[in-house]
């Protein structure tokens, strides 16, 4: 069957992931989780004590950092490695999350990564989220989601994940850094959230996971079946007049 490109983008905290996840799963597609390499280069940023205004330090950065994701056996999950080293639990602490929108505006920071994005999506078979899949990364991508949902319903669902982690926050704290990721991401210059046109609204305020991976599944078979359609008028069928 044919293979696409399925792009899952929106705010922070939606339950992009956890979606991309399921729908990457049930297809038997690639998931990457774009987030996590912003994330990643954040992390090595700051071990390293590079100041996000230093230009020159940023791009030999760039040039040496290695990204990718190894699966992990026992749980099946892909995992972020950073240079050889799964950094997971380090790169999704809040001290990264504070600081990751800051690092992810820099141009040649998005250039690497967009670049790299795209040769791993390039076969297709791929589920990706982020916040421009559907706009800069894969802007043919043949299924379009952008999630929302109420700022504070987000705020909940983070602290529940951070408390799983043993990192507790009042909620306003991790609403407010929401806000402020939110606003960076969507303000930023290059490649900003925004909503691609063709890209189709799902708000998960009041929806479980279940429901939203089934909201995505339907978009799939829609257009795989227009996809099928037009290869078979494409192929069999003939002008008659
Ligand atoms: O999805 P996340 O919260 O883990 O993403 C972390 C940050 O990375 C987010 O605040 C914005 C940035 N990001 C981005 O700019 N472009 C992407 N494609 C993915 C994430």
């Amino acid at each position: 069957m044919r293979k696409i490109v399925i792009a899952i983008d929106g705010y922070s905290s939606c339950g992009k992931s956890t979606t991309a996840k399921a729908v990457a799963a049930e297809l038997g597609y690639a998931y990457i989780d774009t987030g996590a390499m912003y994330r990643a280069v954040t992390l090595y940023l700051l071990e390293r004590d590079i100041a996000f205004d230093d230009l020159p330090r940023i791009e030999q950065a760039l040039h040496d950092i290695h990204i990718a994701f190894k699966r992990n056996r026992k749980t099946g999950r892909n995992e972020l490695c950073l240079d050889g080293v799964i950094r997971e639990d380090e790169i999704r602490q809040m001290r990264i999350s504070n600081s990751v929108s800051e690092v992810s505006v820099i141009p040649a920071v998005r250039h690497t990564l967009v670049r790299q994005q795209q040769r791993m999506g390039r076969k297709r078979g791929v589920v990706m989220d982020g916040r421009d899949i559907g706009t800069t990364v894969f802007p043919d991508a043949e299924v379009k989601v952008f999630m929302t949902a109420d700022v504070l319903t987000r705020a909940q669902r983070r602290q529940q994940e951070l408390a799983l982690k043993n990192e507790h926050f009042e909620l306003e704290e991790i609403a407010e850094n929401l806000r402020k990721r939110d606003y960076i991401d969507s303000t930023r210059t290059e490649s900003p959230l925004r909503r691609a046109p063709d890209a189709v609204l799902l708000d998960t305020t009041h929806m479980v996971i279940d429901e939203q991976v089934d909201f995505v599944l339907e978009r799939v078979s829609a257009s795989l079946f227009s996809l099928a359609a037009l290869g078979n008028d494409q192929n069999g069928s003939e002008a008659v007049v």
